[in-house]
C-alpha cells in the first residue's frame, strides 16, 4: 500500500457510504439500513444493504460487499490507489503525488502490476488489429462474420506477424523484464531470451467479472497448430474460477446460463441475443466454476459440442453443478457440431426452439446409460433397469424419486410400480451407492454450520455495542477455527478492546477486492429470529456452539504430554458450563 492507513481513513469517512452509493443505486431505508438493487447481479428484488453505522454495503443474493473503496473499485473497475483518488477528488481532497520511480513501481502489488499490463496488452493488440497491419486477423474475422460491435464488445485483437511487436511497446511504456516474464504474455528461451508468446493469431482479452483484463487466447488464423494458444496461469489468472464471458451475462437480466465449449462458441451466442452464454478457459469445468455460477444463478443450460468428448464433459459437469445447488439441462444441437455452426446454420430462433427443449440432465444421463445396454437382450434390460433404479434412489427427497419413477417409467416402457418396488430395494440396502460423498457433503454441512455461527458472532459484535463485553469471558479470536475468520476477528477483537469500533476500517487491511468481499461478509449474516428474548437465546447458544468447536478442536489436536495444554482445555469445559447460567443483557 503506498497511502498512509490515516489518509486511506479519512478519505473513507468523508466519503459517507449511503452518500456515495445513492448516486448510483437507489436506496430505500429499511430499518437501520438501506436497500437497492444490487448493481453486480441481476435482480427484481432488493437484496442489496447499505448500512450507515457499518459503513459497508453487502448484497444478501450475490455475496458482494466491502466498504466505499471496494463499491468504487468494482463498480467503476478502478485499481485501489485509482478507487482512492476517485474519493479523494470528490471531497475536495489533495492526495499527495504518487512516485512512480522503480522502487516504488517494484513495491507496487504484483497483481495491480500485472492487470495494467494486461491492459496496456489488450488495448495494443486491439488497436492491431484495426490498422493494415492487422488486415488478415479482421478478415479472418469478418469471414466468421462477426460484426464490428462484436468485435469491440468482446475487444478481439490481433497480435501481428513479429515475434517481438509487444515486448519492444511494453519495453518502451518502461516495463521491466521480470514483470513482463510474471505477466505470462512472454516466452523465454535461452537462445533468443525474450519474445511475443501470442503472434499472427487473433486475440480474445479474457475478462473476469469485474471487467478486469486476466489473460488472453489467441486462435491461428487457419488450421495451424495448436489451434489456440492460452496465457499460463498467474497471479491474477486461475482458470478453474473464471469463465469467459460471464462479466456480460451476470448483467444480461436473464434467469439461466448456458454454459459452452469456446470462446467462438460464447461469441456467436452473444451475438445472436443470448447474452447469458459463458465458457471455460480451454480447460474442463471445476467445482469452483460452479460454485462461481451459483452466485448468479440457479439454473444451468450445457451446451458443449456434440462429438464424444462433449458427452464425457456434460456427464462431468452434472454432478458437479447438482453438488452446487444448480439445476443443469442438456442442448442438443445435431447434426450440427457445436452452437457457433448451429447459429450459423439455423440462425437464432431455432436455437431458442432448442434451448426451450433442453433435457432434464437425469434424463440424460440414462439416455447415455441406456446405450451402454443391448435393450433387446432381457438380461442387459434388466440391469438397466436396476442401474436406473439405483440413480434414483440417490435423489433425496420423495416426490422427487416419484417423479423421476414415474418419468423413467413412461419414457422406458415400463410398469411404474415394478421400477418403484427395484427403488425401494435400493433404498433398504442402505444405498445410495456412494456413501463417501454424502459423507463428505455432511461434513461440509456440519463445517458451514460452524462458519455461520462464527459469522452470526462478528456480525453482533459490530450491531450491539454490549455484546462484547457478553461474548469477552467466553470466546477470544484464537477460537476462530479458520485462518481467515480469526485474523479478521483478532482486528476486530483490538478495535473493541480500544473501544473504536470501525468495521469499514477492517477492509482496508485487505487490498484484494475477493477479500474484502469475504471479510464484508462477515459482518453481514442474517439472524433468523427478531424478538429479543429470542435474539438473546440464539445468541447464546451461538457462543456455546463455538467455544464447543474450538474446544473439540484442541483437544484432538492437543500434545497430551502438554499438561498447560490440558489445563486449558479443562478450563474451557468449566466455563461452557458456566455458560448455561449466562444472562445476556443488551442495554
Ligand atoms: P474447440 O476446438 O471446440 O473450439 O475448442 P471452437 O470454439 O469450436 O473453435 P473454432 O470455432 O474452431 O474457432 C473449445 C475450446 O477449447 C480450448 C479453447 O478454449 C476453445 O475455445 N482449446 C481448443 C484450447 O485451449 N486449445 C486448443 O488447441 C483447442
Ligand atoms: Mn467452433
Amino acid at each position: 500500500m503506498y497511502y498512509p492507513e490515516d489518509l486511506i481513513e479519512e478519505v473513507r469517512t468523508k466519503n459517507d457510504i449511503v452518500d456515495v452509493i445513492s448516486g448510483y443505486v437507489k436506496l430505500q431505508r429499511k430499518g437501520s439500513s438501506y436497500f437497492g438493487l444490487c448493481p453486480f447481479h441481476n435482480e427484481k428484488s432488493p437484496s442489496f444493504s447499505v448500512s450507515p453505522s457499518k459503513q459497508m454495503y453487502y448484497c444478501f443474493g450475490c455475496g458482494a460487499g466491502g466498504n466505499i473503496i471496494t463499491f468504487i473499485m468494482e463498480y467503476e473497475n478502478y485499481s485501489f490507489p485509482e478507487a482512492l483518488r476517485f474519493l479523494a477528488d470528490r471531497v475536495g481532497m489533495d492526495l499527495p503525488e504518487q512516485e512512480y520511480s522503480k522502487e516504488a513501481r517494484a513495491q507496487q502489488d504484483l497483481r495491480a502490476s500485472i492487470l495494467e499490463v494486461n491492459k496496456i496488452a489488450a488495448k495494443y493488440y486491439y488497436y492491431q488489429l484495426r490498422t493494415s497491419a492487422g488486415a488478415q486477423g479482421m478478415e479472418y474475422l469478418r469471414a466468421r462474420q462477426l460484426s464490428e460491435d462484436t468485435m469491440r464488445q468482446f475487444g478481439l485483437g490481433y497480435a501481428g506477424k513479429f515475434s517481438d511487436g509487444l515486448y519492444h511497446y511494453l519495453k518502451q511504456k518502461g516495463i521491466g523484464d521480470e514483470l513482463l516474464h510474471q505477466s505470462g504474455l512472454m516466452n523465454v528461451d535461452e537462445k533468443r531470451g525474450m519474445y511475443d508468446k501470442f503472434w499472427n493469431r487473433v486475440i480474445f482479452p479474457i475478462m473476469d467479472v469485474n471487467n478486469r483484463v486476466i489473460g488472453f487466447g489467441g486462435r491461428v488464423m487457419g488450421d495451424g497448430k495448436p489451434k489456440y494458444l492460452n496465457s499460463p496461469e498467474t497471479k491474477v489468472f486461475d482458470k478453474s474460477r473464471n469463465l469467459y464471458g460471464l462479466n456480460i451475462a451476470r448483467t444480461s437480466r436473464k434467469k439461466k446460463i448456458i454454459v459452452c465449449e469456446g470462446y467462438m462458441d460464447v461469441i456467436a451466442m452473444h451475438q445472436a441475443g443470448f447474452n447469458n452464454a459463458v465458457a471455460s478457459l480451454g480447460t474442463a469445468l471445476t467445482s469452483q466454476h460452479a460454485s462461481l455460477l451459483k452466485r448468479y444463478t440457479d439454473e444451468v443450460i450445457l451446451s458443449y459440442d456434440s462429438d464424444e468428448a462433449g458427452v464425457k464433459a456434460a456427464l462431468r459437469a452434472i454432478p458437479m453443478m447438482k453438488e452446487a445447488g444448480i439445476r443443469a439441462r442438456v442442448l442438443h444441437l445435431e447434426p450440427y457440431k457445436d452452437p457457433d455452426e448451429f447459429m450459423k446454420a439455423l440462425g437464432a430462433e431455432a436455437f431458442q426452439e432448442r434451448l426451450d427443449q433442453a433435457q432434464n440432465s437425469f434424463l440424460f444421463e440414462l439416455s447415455i446409460l441406456e446405450k451402454q445396454h443391448d435393450m433387446q437382450d432381457p438380461e442387459s434390460k434388466t440391469a438397466f433397469f436396476k442401474e436406473a433404479a439405483k440413480k434414483i434412489s440417490e435423489f433425496e427427497l420423495e416426490v422427487e424419486r416419484e417423479n423421476y419413477i414415474e418419468a423413467v417409467a413412461e419414457q422406458y416402457h415400463t410398469s411404474f410400480e415394478g421400477l418403484r418396488k427395484m427403488v425401494l430395494r435400493c433404498l433398504m440396502q442402505g444405498l445410495p451407492a456412494k456413501p463417501e460423498v454424502v459423507r463428505t457433503r455432511r461434513n461440509t454441512e456440519k463445517d458451514d454450520g460452524l462458519k455461520k455461527s462464527q459469522r452470526m458472532l462478528l456480525t453482533w459484535l459490530t450491531e450491539y455495542k454490549s455484546f462484547y463485553a457478553v461474548l469477552k469471558p467466553y470466546i477470544g479470536p484464537e477460537d476462530f477455527t479458520n485462518d481467515f475468520y480469526r485474523k479478521v476477528a483478532g482486528i476486530l477483537f483490538a478495535q473493541l478492546e480500544e473501544g473504536t469500533l470501525n468495521p469499514a476500517r477492517i477492509i482496508d487491511c485487505f487490498t484484494d477486492a475477493e477479500e474484502q468481499r469475504q471479510a464484508a461478509e462477515l459482518f453481514h449474516t442474517m439472524v433468523p429470529v427478531e424478538k429479543e428474548e429470542e435474539m438473546k437465546k440464539a445468541m447464546k447458544e451461538t457462543i456455546g456452539k463455538v467455544m464447543e468447536a474450538s474446544l473439540e478442536q484442541r483437544s484432538a489436536t492437543m500434545d497430551p504430554a502438554d499438561m498447560g495444554a490440558l489445563q486449558q482445555v479443562i478450563e474451557g469445559k468449566r466455563r461452557l458450563q458456566e455458560l448455561q447460567k449466562l444472562h445476556i443483557s443488551l442495554e
